[in-house]
């Protein structure tokens, strides 16, 4: 194994999108920012150099970080923000896992432009398990505001509001010739009669997205850096936070063919503007030795609010044959939802409206002063959270609290989570995301879960995941081991819902204060 280096200068730039220029903060001056490309296996060393206006962590989407839970990234979870002109170096090894992972800006709503691909590829000696591909095209997909985007998101906290809709999707960080005064567009130049693996990544804040190729079919081998069974499909579906690695095959009649993106509309009531809906992204698939010029065909993409289609691929995709932990001790069910508990308005959360995020009744709230990983590192001391995260939806009419509340587990034990999502409005389907684990889908389904129908689980060939799409009034039953020490964010990922509550941490710790498992701090952890 190797180590590979990189280092990350983060600063403002201007980008000329939609006949607008706008100032973006982005990664060594590329959108999206760029790419680390490792075996399985080896080290990645990444110097973070801060020179924007704004507090940063980088959190690298995924990435299971056993035993560096230091090199995590969420800001006040594992570590305190970057300040500009400090730089932080995040230090880890990609042991376990091969596939298609990302990273992005845990801080500061700096997501929306601060992210780009994280690629392991099989060590050195092994192979793929599926056919190896003739040529991989990374896919990052995300949305365009002509407005600076960190504004956009901060308006909607502060409001107690759903963000407003991008702009625009982008493929790769371009729009694509379907809007107005485009810039350039994506092109892949592909060979005919071979094998294209595209990894493909939803980097959007808000916004689930489909994703088609005309006259293509896709196999999904592997989601969220874990790999499938092979799932045959014309349509991709990813939420916010989502990868897929598919396959496709160049035996169309050689010619330019556009892949599509856009958005999936979860929110009930809806508030797209179907009438108009100009919202598509293309990029082009172009075949070697035909003329660029040509007028690419184009798929027909699903209707933005086709939840049949969605739901078919997010409850559709198995894994591969896996030894699944059994349950122990920790059952849990959290309830997902804005506006689904009692909100007293003086409470921040609520911030000058009804809405109100909470997982079992309590709305999360990061603390100021100390990450809690320093905190669980340093034996808790002043309180900085308290351990009471309460297990099951509490009865109707309690009233949602506020805190830095968090979930104790016992190393090496096994959890089990109930998400329910009610069907309720507003509502929307809510991509929850797990940092320092993968996790087992064990079952999903539309309506109320039934505690104890474990009839209906998959203990054979249960799909792996980091995050998983919780759609309106439905349920998933999810399961992991307790095997890495620290404090590990649990999100919805839409990203203006953390602000706003949707979260919860699992602190996983031995039971001795401090915790003997936890490897110290390095030297050059930013202070608060
Ligand atoms: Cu990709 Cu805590 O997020």
């Amino acid at each position: 194994a190797a180590t590979a280096n990189y280092t990350f200068t983060v600063q403002s730039m201007r980008i000329n999108q939609l006949c607008n220029s706008t100032d973006i903060i982005a990664v060594n001056g590329q959108l999206p920012g760029p790419t680390i490309d490792v075996f399985e296996g080896d080290e990645v060393v990444v110097d973070v150099i801060n020179r924007s206006p704004y507090n940063l962590t980088v959190h690298w989407h995924g990435i299971m970080q056993l035993l560096t839970p230091w090199a995590d990234g969420p800001s006040m979870v594992t570590q305190c923000p970057i300040q500009p002109n400090s730089s932080y170096t995040y230090r880890f090894n990609v042991t376990g896992q091969e596939g298609t992972l990302w990273w992005h800006a845990h801080s500061s709503f700096l997501r929306a432009t601060v992210y780009g691909p994280f690629i392991i590829r099989p060590r050195n000696g092994s192979a793929y398990p599926f056919p190896a591909p003739d040529q991989e095209v990374p896919v990052v997909l995300g949305e365009w505001w002509i407005r600076n985007a960190v504004d956009v998101e901060k308006d909607a906290v502060m409001s107690g509001q759903r963000p407003v809709r991008s702009d625009a999707y982008t493929i790769n960080g371009l729009t694509g010739q379907l809007y107005d005064c485009a810039n350039e567009t994506f092109t892949a130049v592909v060979q005919p009669n071979t094998t294209v693996l595209l990894r493909v990544i939803n980097a959007a804040l808000n916004t689930h997205l489909f994703f088609k190729a005309a006259g293509h079919n896709f196999t999904v081998v592997a989601v969220d850096a874990c790999y499938t069974a092979n799932y045959t499909t014309d349509t991709l579906v990813l939420a916010p936070g989502n990868t897929v690695d598919a396959l496709i095959f160049t035996d169309a009649r050689p010619g330019s063919y556009y892949i599509a993106v856009q958005p999936h509309d979860t929110i009930s009531p809806s508030t797209m503007d179907t009438s108009n809906d100009n919202s598509t992204a293309t990029a082009i698939l172009l075949y070697n030795g035909t003329s660029a010029t040509t007028k690419p065909a184009m798929p027909t993409m699903p209707n933005s609010s086709d939840t049949t289609t969605a739901n078919a691929f997010y409850f559709g995709l198995r894994g591969v044959a896996a030894e699944v932990p059994s349950p122990v001790d920790v059952n849990m069910t959290i309830e997902l939802g804005l506006g689904q508990l009692p909100c007293d308005t003086t409470q921040t959360s609520c911030a000058g409206s009804s809405f109100a995020a909470a997982m079992n009744g309590v709305s999360f709230r990061l603390p100021t002063g100390t990450s809690l990983l320093e905190a669980q590192f340093n034996g808790n001391p002043g309180g900085v959270y308290t351990a009471d995260f309460p297990d099951g939806v509490p009865p109707n009419g309690t009233a949602m609290v506020e805190g830095t509340k968090v979930r104790s587990l016992p190393y090496n034990s096994t959890v089990e989570i109930v998400l329910q999502n009610p069907l309720a409005f507003p509502a929307e389907n809510h991509p929850i995301h797990l940092h320092g684990f993968n996790f087992f889908v064990l079952a999903q389904g539309l309506g109320t879960f039934t505690p104890g129908n474990t009839s209906a689980y998959n203990l054979v060939d249960p799909v792996a995941r980091n995050t998983i799409a919780v759609p309106t009034g439905s349920w998933a039953v999810i399961r992991f081991r307790a095997n890495n020490p620290g404090m590990w964010f649990f999100h919805c990922h839409l990203d203006a819902h953390v602000p706003m509550g949707l979260a919860m941490v699992f602190a996983v710790e031995n039971g001795t204060t401090p915790d003997s498992m936890l490897p110290p701090p390095p030297a050059d952890l930013p202070k608060c």
